[in-house]
């Protein structure tokens, strides 16, 4: 909500109903959105065994929210479901350093996929391809019909490119660009390239293969910028080791890989809390880090002549906020309430500052104290928990199973037991 600040501070100390109430104010929760966030196995299992096929169960996984995101100018809590811990934290702590610098400043294109149609058999590939270019707006007059929703926003298939691939299996590639809006698109894009294959043949003369969408989506990009003070980041030096550890991605794809996971950390775990595709976004992630000669990192990371660090990130985001089954999912709808976006192309603009924060998050750490301490620590928290402990016990317990570097099950049983019998006395 606008007005409202995401800077919470201490939401991780809070009880879990003491967040979900922080969450009610902040984005306007009703009584009904809060009774299903506190219901464990909320999806009905008839509407699950309608979702996919030879449904046996449901799968639950935490969900968390992450603080303190400002994203051109606007307040946000983000939806994250994610099994491994620290990702929520670290990129809740990005956010919060982005933010004293004046938070992430994001940009998307409009949102157009590519529908590829492989046409195969011609006799002419050059000759063809004049051909088609000459029917250009009967194709994407045709391709239109399939989607009245689209044409009446103005939107829909808007330009067609070809592409030659003449060794070593000769075939021409059309690509039917289609602004979708506010969904990912897959389903109007691939209807629309099975409708306009029988006219490419006629005009063609070749025999048309394959008609669906790429999820190398290089015409529906997102941007994001942030900027960490040095003095935030504990020195000119901390700033220098972190762009050496970009480099480090830049220039190697076995680095780049692991650095680029960390993007998707973020990126996926929103997807997943808002049931959007997350395969497509990281086949797309991924496809688009080895466009130029080689596999690379998707954020780019410089100091600036203040000697403050800079990073921004370029990636392909194709994600929807209508359509699929982002709406089917009772928690998934009230994820995407929780993060108040107008349209996909906010959305966009908000999953490409996650990634960036989340690699932040995890470069920051690697280039100074390593990662293992705060996996350690909330290792041990989660073991104090899970011994019973809760309140301020969780704190000390897991203080001593740390100091003590001795963090394991039955100690934190021990300590637990220990402080519980005090109490008791
Ligand atoms: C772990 O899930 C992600 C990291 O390996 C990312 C990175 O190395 O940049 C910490």
């Amino acid at each position: 909500m606008q007005g409202k600040s995401s800077k919470i501070s201490g939401f991780y100390k809070l009880s879990i109903d003491q967040r979900i109430d922080s969450l009610k104010t902040f984005s306007n929760l009703t009584d009904d959105e809060i009774r299903i966030l506190k219901t464990n196995g909320s999806l009905d299992i008839d509407l699950a065994d309608h979702l996919i096929e030879n449904v046996v169960t449901t799968l639950e996984i935490p969900m968390g929210v992450a603080t303190n995101f400002l994203i051109n100018g606007k307040d946000y809590l983000i939806p994250m479901a994610v099994e491994e811990p620290s990702v929520v934290a670290a990129c809740s702590h990005a956010a919060k350093l982005a933010r004293d610098s004046g938070g992430f400043s994001s940009y998307s294109t409009d949102p157009v996929m590519i529908g590829q149609i492989q046409v195969t058999g011609l006799e002419s590939m050059h000759g063809a391809k004049v051909e088609i270019l000459k029917n250009r707006e009967k194709i994407l007059e045709l391709a239109n019909t399939r989607s009245n929703t689209l044409r009446n926003l103005g939107a829909g298939a808007r330009d067609i490119e070809i592409r030659v691939f003449e060794r070593p299996f000769p075939m021409l590639v059309l690509h039917l660009l289609v602004d979708v809006r506010d969904a990912m698109g897959a389903n109007v894009v691939n209807s629309m390239c099975e409708y306009i294959a029988p006219l490419i043949e006629e005009i063609s003369g070749g025999k048309v293969n394959l008609r669906i969408l790429s999820n190398l989506t290089t015409y529906r990009m997102s941007y994001s910028k942030a900027i960490f003070s040095k003095e935030s980041l504990g020195g000119e030096e901390v700033v220098d080791r972190i762009v050496s550890a970009f480099e480090f991605a830049f220039q190697d794809p076995y680095r780049a890989t692991t650095h680029n996971k960390g993007i998707m950390n973020g990126i996926d775990s929103v997807l997943l809390a808002t049931l959007n595709d997350w395969r497509a976004v990281e086949a797309g992630a991924h496809a688009f880090a080895a466009i130029s000669s080689s596999y690379t990192s998707l954020t780019k990371y410089e100091k600036t002549a203040s000697g403050d660090l800079a990073v921004s990130i370029e990636i392909p985001l194709a994600v929807g906020t209508v359509g699929g089954s982002t709406g089917t999912v009772p928690k998934a709808k009230i994820a995407r309430k929780i993060l108040n976006v107008d349209g996909s192309t906010e959305f966009a603009n908000v999953l490409a500052a996650v990634g960036l924060a989340q690699n932040f998050a995890a470069v920051k750490a690697l280039a100074t104290e390593g990662i293992q301490r705060g996996h350690m620590e909330l290792h041990a928290r989660n073991l104090a928990v899970g011994a019973g402990a809760s309140g301020s016990l969780i704190d000390e317990v897991v203080k001593t199973m740390l100091e003590e570097k001795n963090i394991s099950m039955s100690r934190a049983k021990e300590l637990v037991g220990k402080a519980l019998k005090k109490t008791n006395k």
